[in-house]
C-alpha cells in the first residue's frame, strides 16, 4: 500500500514539474512516506529526521515533509519537530505538491491530515482522491511490467492490536468501473502483472444499482482485459461471504494466481478471540483445506504475531502447531509492537518480555522454514514460467556469469522468488525456467526459453 502510495506521489510531482532524486544531498525537498503499524518503523522514521535535521543546519531552505499513516497518527507532534515542514496524511496525498510549493514559497509549517478519521469522508473528497488514483495509477517504478491498483481503503475490522482502522479510515471500496478502467489502461502502457491491494482485499463490497460487486467479480472482469496476464491480490482475512466465489475464479481463470496472503495471527483461540480476530485456528485450517480443494496448486502464505498480551508458553505452542498444520509455503512472523490508541494497548498490559518474543519468533521461523524448505524442494525438475522482476540484488549462491548474462530475480504465478542467469532485456517479461536447486525462501533456476 506504502508503494503504491510513494508512486502515487512520485508521478504526481513529476506532473507537477518536479524531478525525482534518490540522493538526499542532491534534494530541494525530502519526502518520507512512513508506516505505523509497529514501533520500530516509527523509530526509523524518528531517526531519519535527526539526519535531516542535521542536513538542515547547512541547508536550512531544505524542505521536509512526513507523509503516510505516522503523519495522520502523529499530526501536529510530528509538526513540531524542528527538521518538519510538511505532515500529510495518506487522504491527503493529493494536495503534496500544492504544499511542497506553499512551503518553498511561503516557508511556514503544514499540516494536512484527517481530522475526524473513523468519519466517512466527504463526497467531493472521496471523488478528488478517485481522480488523483485513477491519473496516477502507474507502474511500479523498480518493477517493469508490473502495477499495484488499490481496490479498497481502510478497514474495519478493528483487530485489536492494529493501527491501520485509525490512521486509514473506514474501510471504502472503490468502484468497479474506475479499477477496471486503471487495469485496462496500464495493460495499453505494457503491464502484465496487476495486483490488486486492499488491507482486507476479499471484503470488497460495491453496490451497483441492482448489482452487488465482489471481488470475484473485479477478478474475472480483469481477467477479460487483453494484456494483463496475471493478477494477484494482497492481502486476506480468513473470513467473509465472497471467499468461495474468490476461489472459484482462482481455479477457473488461469489469469487469477493461485497465491493467497491470509494472515492467521495465532493458533490460539483464547488469542485470536483476545485480537478480535472472529474466527478459530481450526476454522482457519478448514479454510485452508476447501482453498487447496478448489485450487489444488494454490500456494498459501501467512502472517502471524507472538508475544501478544498475555500469550502463555502454551499458546505460543497452539501458534507453532497451527504452522505446522497449515504447511504455508512462507510466513512472516512479526513480534506484538502495543501501539497508542487501539483497543490491545489500551486493555492488556505489554505481559511478554522482549527476550521471550525474540525467541518464540526464532522458533516459529525455523518452523517455518524446514515446511518451506521441504515444500521448495519438491520444485527441482519442474519447467514454470515466470516474470522476471529485474537484476538480483543480492549476490546470491549462483553469482552472475559474465556482463550479458547477470544474475536476475523472477517471481512464479506462486509467487515464488526464482533466481536465474538471463540477459537483462528480460526484465518485465515472462520467461520459462527450469528449477535445478533450492534453500527455503529461493528456487535457483536456468533459462529454458523466452
Ligand atoms: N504488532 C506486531 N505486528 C503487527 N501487525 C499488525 N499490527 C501489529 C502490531 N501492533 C502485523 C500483522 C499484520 C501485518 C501486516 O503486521 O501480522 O498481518
Ligand atoms: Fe489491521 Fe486487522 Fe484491518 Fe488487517 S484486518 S489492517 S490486521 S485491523
Amino acid at each position: 500500500m506504502n508503494k503504491l502510495d510513494t508512486a502515487l506521489v512520485g508521478s504526481s510531482l513529476i506532473q507537477a514539474g518536479f524531478a525525482l532524486t534518490d540522493n538526499v544531498r542532491q534534494a530541494d525537498v525530502v519526502l518520507i512516506n512512513t508506516c505505523s503499524v509497529r514501533e520500530h518503523a516509527e523509530q526509523r522514521v524518528i531517526s531519519h529526521l535527526g539526519h535531516l535535521k542535521h542536513i538542515k543546519e547547512s541547508r536550512p531552505d531544505l524542505i521536509v515533509g512526513v507523509i503516510g499513516c505516522m503523519a495522520q497518527r502523529l499530526g501536529d507532534k510530528l509538526l513540531e519537530h524542528q527538521a518538519v515542514n510538511i505532515v500529510c496524511g495518506p487522504a491527503q496525498i493529493l494536495q503534496i505538491a500544492d504544499l511542497i510549493k506553499e512551503a518553498i514559497e511561503k516557508n511556514k509549517k503544514n499540516l494536512a491530515i484527517t481530522k475526524q478519521i473513523r468519519k466517512p469522508a466527504p463526497q467531493h473528497d472521496s471523488d478528488a482522491l478517485e481522480e488523483f488514483e485513477s491519473a496516477y495509477g502507474v507502474e511500479d517504478k523498480d518493477i517493469p511490467g508490473q502495477a499495484f491498483v488499490r481496490i479498497m481503503r481502510g478497514c474495519d475490522k478493528f483487530c485489536t492490536y492494529c493501527i491501520v482502522p485509525y490512521v486509514r479510515g473506514p474501510e471504502v471500496s472503490r468502484p468497479p468501473q474506475a479499477i477496471i478502467d486503471q487495469i485496462r489502461r496500464l495493460a495499453d502502457n505494457g503491464i502484465k502483472q496487476v495486483t490488486l491491494l486492499g488491507q482486507a482485499v476479499n471484503s470488497y463490497e460495491y453496490k451497483s444499482g441492482e448489482r452487488t460487486w465482489s471481488l470475484a467479480d473485479i477478478l474475472a472482469k480483469a481477467a477479460e482485459i487483453q494484456g494483463i496476464e496475471w493478477i494477484k491480490f494482497v492481502t486476506n482475512y480468513p473470513s467473509g461471504k465472497y471467499f468461495d466465489d474468490i476461489l472459484q475464479v482462482m481455479a477457473e481463470t488461469h489469469k487469477v494466481c493461485p497465491y493467497l496472503h491470509i494472515p492467521a495471527q495465532s493458533g490460539s483461540d483464547k488469542i485470536l478471540q483476545a485480537m478480535n480476530r472472529r474466527y478459530t485456528a481450526q476454522w482457519y485450517l478448514d479454510l485452508l483445506a476447501k482453498a487447496r480443494d478448489i485450487v489444488p496448486d494454490i500456494a498459501i502464505a501467512g502472517d502471524f504475531i507472538v508475544g501478544f498480551p498475555g500469550e502463555s508458553d502454551d499458546e505460543f505452542q497452539a501458534t507453532v502447531e497451527l504452522v505446522k498444520k497449515a504447511q504455508c509455503r512462507n510466513c512472516f512472523v512479526f513480534k506484538y509492537s502495543p501501539r497508542p490508541g487501539t483497543t490491545a494497548d489500551k486493555r492488556f498490559q505489554d505481559t511478554v518480555p522482549a527476550d521471550v518474543k525474540q525467541t518464540r519468533n526464532v522458533e516459529l521461523l525455523a518452523v517455518q522454514e524446514k515446511i518451506s524448505e521441504q515444500l521448495n524442494r519438491e520444485f527441482i525438475g519442474k519447467e514454470l514460467k515466470v516474470l522476471v522482476e529485474g537484476p538480483s540484488k543480492k549476490p546470491h549462491l549462483n553469482a552472475a556469469e559474465s556482463d550479458d548474462n547477470p544474475q536476475l530475480v523472477a517471481r512464479t504465478a506462486t509467487d515464488h522468488i526464482v533466481v536465474f542467469n538471463a540477459p537483462i532485456a528480460l526484465a518485465g517479461k515472462f520467461a520459462e525456467v527450469k528449477i535445478t536447486k533450492t534453500t527455503p525462501l529461493t528456487l535457483f533456476a536456468e533459462l529454458t526459453t523466452s
